[in-house]
């Protein structure tokens, strides 16, 4: 072990409702030193995302919460700085779940190597990971577009739903996003080039996205819920299909809410409109992962996808910066660069 200058964020506290600061602790500890077979990383980046409040929270879900004092869940891009394992090199860069710290062991277990001649490798905590391969797997294997029909997807502006929209038109479709303000409707309408853009915060919001489907709603891609679902459902066509992604308004509990319970109404459109409402996890989809990296990478490489990032500078501002975008404060993927 040498000297503390290694840093790492763990959970100090389980929030109840919105994050604070103090949900979170930061420790200095020393670099690890590799035994064989095994590699130290440095990391270069961390990925911000919005499931890493559902691990904050001790309940059952789809992956298992963290204990108090455990490092925060995350994928990183890092890059090796020791190296004893034969697959990998002294300067490779990796994608690697190191979680939320500067430097990690590994044994070579979950990491991908990555190419900086195919993408900028932060890509690959964005458009070309994890978040980009939701978009790719909902939209294709169950939203299945149809040249002219209507796709609504909200957190347009963010790595999921951006990628939803631009692929709903290149499939022929008609693309409209939902945001929060003025600029990232600005940017989902001007620069990502979907049809429309209706931003949630104004008090008419029902009323024009209503105006923006004049179709009606063929797909509706779920990434938020609450309002935003209340507004969507009269919307939504015969044989419509929903798949859900995730639920981001709900996922500091309770307080939010509006009072209404909208679960008959959901379920009594889901009968009399033939609806398919399919939830998922990207992982399901494992086997698409090589066309989907073939495909959104050529998008990206002869400019028909876009893509933003919202990088934010040091380990320290990970907690401010993931409260923040649990309230929509982020603008395009969310990443931190790890001085190290
Ligand atoms: N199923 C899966 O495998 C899987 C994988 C990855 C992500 N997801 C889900 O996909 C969704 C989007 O993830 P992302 O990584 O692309 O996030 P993101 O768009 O970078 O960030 C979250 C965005 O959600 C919006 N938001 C937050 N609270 C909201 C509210 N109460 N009402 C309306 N919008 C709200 C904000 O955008 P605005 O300012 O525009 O409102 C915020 O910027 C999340 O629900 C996430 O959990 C699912």
């Amino acid at each position: 072990m040498s000297e503390l200058t290694a840093r790492q964020i763990v959970l100090a506290a389980r929030p109840k409702g919105k994050p604070q600061l103090t949900d979170f602790r930061l420790e200095k500890t020393a670099i690890p030193t590799p035994a064989v077979g095994q590699l130290l990383l440095g990391v270069q980046y961390l990925s911000l995302d919005p499931y890493m409040r559902g691990r904050m929270d001790d309940r059952k879900s789809y992956a298992k919460p963290l204990q108090l004092g455990d490092v925060m869940t995350g994928e990183t891009v890092a890059q090796i700085l020791t190296s004893t394992h034969p697959a990998y090199a002294k300067g490779d860069i990796v994608l690697a779940p190191t979680g939320w710290r500067t430097h990690a062991l590994s044994d070579g277990t979950g990491l991908r190597k990555l190419d900086p001649a195919f993408a900028p490798v932060t890509t690959s905590l964005g458009v070309l990971g994890m978040p980009g391969f939701t978009a790719y797997g909902g939209l294709r294997l169950i939203g299945k577009p149809q040249p002219g029909e209507s796709v609504v997807v909200a957190a347009a502006s963010g790595p999921v739903g951006s990628l939803v929209g631009q692929l709903a038109k290149l499939a022929g479709a008609r693309a409209v996003g939902i945001a929060g303000g003025p600029e990232k409707c600005a940017y989902v309408k001007d620069e990502l080039c979907f049809d429309a853009a209706i931003d949630h915060r104004d008090s008419d919001f029902a009323a024009k996205l209503s105006a923006a489907c004049p179709d009606g709603i063929d797909v509706y891609f779920e990434n938020v819920g609450g309002v935003i679902w209340q507004a969507v459902l009269p919307l939504l066509n015969k044989f419509a299909r929903v798949p859900v992604s995730g639920l981001i308004a709900q996922y500091n509990g309770v307080g939010k809410g509006d009072g209404t319970d909208r679960l008959p109404a959901t379920m009594r459109e889901i009968l009399s409109k033939s609806l398919t409402m399919h939830g998922f996890m990207n992982y399901e989809f494992a086997e698409y992962y090589p066309e989907f990296l073939r495909e959104v990478g050529a998008g990206i490489a002869d400019g028909r996808i876009r893509y933003r990032e919202d990088i934010v500078e040091g380990l320290e501002r990970a907690p401010e910066a993931f409260i923040g975008m649990l309230e929509g404060h982020n603008f395009g993927k969310l990443i931190v660069r790890v001085d190290v």
